[in-house]
């Protein structure tokens, strides 16, 4: 089955676990590249960021280089913004109807991750979820734990294929 692990990440902590799943399964990866990406490192990120995410905002995506219709199996990655996933996968989710794929969902959170499993599997009604993961900052906190923890999880949902 060809299986692509697509993710969103501002601060690298969804990026570090999407790498590892790609890696650990032979998957392809995908970064969603936002055309203009936020500057601030500050408090105002926040303001953006939030206001962003709750607005269901789309914002632009660099090209994608990879054919998403070729795939059977998406992993699909983002951190919580506002409750939700960051806008950059609500652009890509309205940008690619995604039907009958197999997918996983994982998500970077600082502790409240909120309904956002539900509001992913929402968006992709017409698929089928195979299972969802989700990490504390795993840059600052327990790197190596979760790592292991994302390979353990994509080992055993490509086991069940
Ligand atoms: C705009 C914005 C909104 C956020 N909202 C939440 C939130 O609702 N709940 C939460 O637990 N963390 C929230 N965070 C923290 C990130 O989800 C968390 O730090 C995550 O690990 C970052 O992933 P990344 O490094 O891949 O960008 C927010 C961060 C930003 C920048």
């Amino acid at each position: 089955m060809k299986t692509i692990v697509i993710f969103y990440s501002f601060e690298g902590n969804t990026k570090l676990i999407a790498e590892n799943i790609a890696k650990t399964i032979g998957a392809d990866l995908l970064e969603l590249k936002p055309k203009r990406e936020m500057k601030s490192k500050g408090f105002m990120k926040y303001v953006w960021g939030v206001k962003a995410a709750i607005m269901k905002a789309k914002t632009e995506l660099l090209p994608i280089d990879k054919d998403i219709r070729g795939y059977d199996v998406l992993f699909i990655g983002t951190p919580v913004w506002a409750g939700t996933y960051a806008p950059p996968v609500n652009t890509f989710f309205s940008e690619h109807s995604l039907s009958n794929k197999k997918v996983g969902l994982f998500c970077c959170h600082r502790g409240l991750k909120g309904k956002i499993f539900d509001k992913m599997k929402e968006a992709l009604k017409n698929n089928q979820i195979l299972g969802e993961i989700d990490f504390r900052n795993p840059i600052k906190r327990e790197t190596e734990k979760n790592i292991q923890k994302a390979k353990g999880w994509a080992e055993n949902i490509i086991k069940t294929l």
